[in-house]
């Protein structure tokens, strides 16, 4: 038997049936070196990051399914916002939660790992310290729950 205060809580949550799983709703931040954001190059590091990026995601047959039809010059600038804030920097984030936002696509481990791949190469190719690229990695990798739905 439910204690009473649970079973009304229980019965008088709307939870609408299709509703994606946010285990992450919140943006993660780095932690350690205060300088990650810095070392990133700030606001144009991180938009010139993400074309680099994009422009491998577009070529890489894994991840080119996704992003070719898509909105590309948005999507590059909500991962700029996005990162600005995971590295501590003075950023506002404007888009939606990970689960809402790749809610439908169907990502797998391997399109997700590809993505990351070029993401890696792309940070490499711009010296960013191995540090730096490590501390967002290990910030991004809890969303990999909320990305991958296949
Ligand atoms: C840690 C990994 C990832 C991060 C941080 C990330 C971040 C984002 C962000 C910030 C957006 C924009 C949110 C919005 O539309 O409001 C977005 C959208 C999108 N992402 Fe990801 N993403 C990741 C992994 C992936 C993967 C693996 C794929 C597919 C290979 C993917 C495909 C897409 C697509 C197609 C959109 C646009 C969706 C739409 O316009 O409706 N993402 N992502």
């Amino acid at each position: 038997m439910l204690p009473f205060f649970l079973a009304l809580a229980l019965s008088t949550t709307p939870v609408a049936a299709d509703a994606p799983v946010d285990h992450y709703p919140t943006l993660p931040h780095v932690h350690g070196g205060d300088h990650t954001y810095t070392e990133f190059g700030g606001k144009d590091g991180l938009t010139a990051l993400m074309d680099d990026a994009m422009n491998r995601w577009l070529v890489n047959p894994r991840t080119r399914p996704f992003f070719e039809h898509a909105d590309q010059a948005r999507i590059k600038h909500l991962l700029v916002q996005q990162f600005c804030v995971v590295l501590n920097g003075p950023c506002t984030y404007e888009g939606r939660s990970m689960a809402e936002s790749h809610r439908g696509l169907q990502v797998t481990e391997g399109a997700f790992y590809a993505l990351v791949e070029e993401l890696q190469i792309a940070m490499n190719q711009r010296h960013i310290p191995f540090p730096a690229q490590n501390r967002l990695l290990a910030a991004l990798a809890p969303m990999h729950k909320d990305i991958v739905t296949k």
